[in-house]
């Protein structure tokens, strides 16, 4: 086959959703759409366990390195989709943004009691900065939510995207019944008795074709009500939208919304299809040299996470690499950009459903994993032999804080480089202050498991014990000065109330214990920037 045909045939993408909206469920219901997996329940395997931190460890330990959740590739209807897996509850981390830069377009979940969330809200912001494609998808309609068009509503002002509800909600005697498909005039009625059914598809019976919301067969296929219902809420949403745009949908400027329950497979069917008609094959990606043709012949790709053994006897380390443009191949040599050295990946792996495998060739779109003996950084870029870099990953603002204490002083050599290179790695972000100004190290992360992880990986890497204290500090943030001139750190400590630290890239960055602190420097300090995102630093050999 082709690589055109190849590339054309993959879409890579991520669910994004505020924990419990049903993700997991989703997921596994796609695995059982695309016969991957039989029985459902098979991915919730995991779940239940006492505590995440516990979870994790076990499970890196059971595994040796557990990358299998990390991507799922499965086809469907003759397309290769790959979900690249977005860790939420307590193992949410800079990995969860990272992995928003690997994909061409994302789902977003929604519980229809809840709405717009918090965790969803911020994953959002990522993929809105790519503008790339997002689906919406409103799940729980079995149970008792809030009102479509409210829904419609909250997404386009709390996230200032627009919407375009392609299924439409249909109750009968205020049961969820099944979807209208406004785009293909069509129904999809749902059977409650087969809803559980493991099958995949089993609630759903066969669509009814109609030839729009008029047709007697679709009065005949609802009650009364629920048809008058329908037939209003249709002509409300014509009046009120100007049509489907797929130019601003590929922009990432209008959502396509579905609606349905995810557990019990109503309105998944319809989902999926619409899904993979308008989700986006890989397009060019941006590099320092102008845009990478995804079809085009010579190999490139990024590392867009590095994922280390927890077990002691296996020191390695996975990173993940998304494909650009041409070809994987087994035991090819490639060119390590920021070094500018050649490598051979002798083991490249890949990830079919929940399996793993070594890679025979991968195309544009793939993630595969290298074995990684500390080459890689998050963001390097991989080629056939060109020497362009691919955008960096940006740097994101943590939200947790902490200190760490060092338990034997006579470890401190060991310390310092145990956490220079977890930080270099990416596990978590560490400040320190500006030379000659004294002051802790402090630890900022997006999720409180990240210390916990660092806290271990010393222990188990480095030997060294630590305590994990608790610090002020509320937020972080990039400054600089409006007009690019440098900015010194004395200047700024004058500047702000709140700490003034280096990141590991020699950034400034503000710690401030209150967003009073960071609002009001804002207020009095015009020239100066304070950013929530850095951006990547793309460096290559010399
Ligand atoms: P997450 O990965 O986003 O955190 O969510 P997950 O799929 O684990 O789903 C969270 C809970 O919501 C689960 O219930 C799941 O069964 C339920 N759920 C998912 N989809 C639907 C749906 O369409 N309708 C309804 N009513 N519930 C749904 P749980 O009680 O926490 O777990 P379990 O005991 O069912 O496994």
């Amino acid at each position: 086959m082709s690589a055109q045909h190849e590339v054309g045939r993959r879409r890579t993408f991520a669910i994004i959703s505020h924990p419990d909206a049903g993700k997991t469920t989703l997921t596994e219901k796609l695995l059982l759409y695309g016969g991957v997996i039989q029985l459902a329940g098979a991915v919730k395997a995991k779940r239940g366990r006492a505590s995440a931190v516990s979870d994790w460890m076990e499970m890196e330990r059971e595994r040796g390195i557990s990358i299998t959740t990390s991507v799922l590739a499965f086809p469907y209807h003759g397309l290769k989709l790959n979900l690249l897996d977005t860790p939420g509850h307590a193992d949410f981390s800079e990995d969860t943004y990272r992995t928003l830069h690997a994909v061409d377009g994302a789902v977003m979940l929604l519980d229809c009691a809840k709405g717009v969330e918090s965790q969803t809200r911020k994953l959002f912001r990522v993929c809105r900065q790519r503008s790339i494609p997002i689906f919406t998808f409103v799940n729980k309609l079995d149970r008792p939510g809030r009102d479509a068009f409210e829904l419609v509503g909250e997404v386009e002002s709390v996230l200032g995207i627009g919407v375009y509800p392609i299924t439409w909600p249909i109750f009968r005697s205020g049961t969820f019944r099944g979807v209208y498909h406004r785009l293909r005039k069509r129904v999809y009625l749902f059977d409650k008795e087969h809803a559980n059914s493991s099958s995949g598809s089993g609630a759903e019976r066969p669509p009814v074709e109609v030839t729009g919301i008029d047709d007697p067969l679709l009065r005949e296929a609802l009650d009364d009500r629920g048809y008058d219902q329908l037939r209003h809420d249709a002509d409300l949403l014509d009046a009120a939208g100007d049509g489907f745009h797929r130019e601003k949908f590929l922009a990432g400027e209008l959502s396509p919304m579905f609606f349905g329950s995810a557990v019990n497979n109503f309105g998944l069917e319809a989902f999926l299809e619409t899904f993979c008609e308008l989700m986006p094959p890989p397009g060019p990606r941006e590099s320092d040299q102008g845009p990478i043709d995804p079809a085009g012949s010579e190999f490139s790709g990024f590392v867009f996470k590095i994922q280390a053994n927890m077990d002691k006897a296996h020191r390695d380390r996975v990173a993940f690499v998304r494909i650009c443009s041409g070809k994987l191949v087994k035991g090819m040599k490639v060119h390590h950009v920021r070094s500018g050295r050649d490598l051979r990946l002798a083991n490249p792996t890949q990830f079919l459903a929940r399996d793993r495998s070594t890679v025979e060739e991968s195309y544009a779109g793939d993630v595969v994993g290298l074995h990684d003996t500390g080459t890689f950084e998050i963001g390097d870029t991989l080629t056939g032999g060109s020497s362009f870099a691919f955008e960096g990953i940006p740097s994101f603002a943590p939200e947790h804080f902490r200190r760490l204490a060092l338990v034997d002083p006579m470890r401190r050599k060991q310390f310092s480089t145990g956490i220079e290179q977890l930080a270099q790695e990416g596990t978590v972000q560490l400040y320190r202050p500006p030379a000659g100004r004294g002051g802790d190290l402090v630890l900022g992360a997006l999720g409180q498991l990240q210390f916990e992880v660092v806290k271990y990986r010393l222990e188990a890497e480095y030997g060294v014990e630590v305590r994990v204290e608790a610090v002020p500090w509320q937020l972080a943030r990039w400054a600089s000065r409006v007009d690019g001139a440098p900015l010194a750190p004395e200047e700024l400590a004058g500047a702000v109330e709140g700490q003034v630290v280096l990141d590991v890239r020699d950034r400034l960055v503000v710690l401030f214990d209150r967003e009073w602190a960071l609002r009001t420097a804002e207020k009095f300090h015009p020239e100066l920037l304070f950013a929530e995102t850095a951006s990547g630093v793309v460096v290559r050999a010399a």
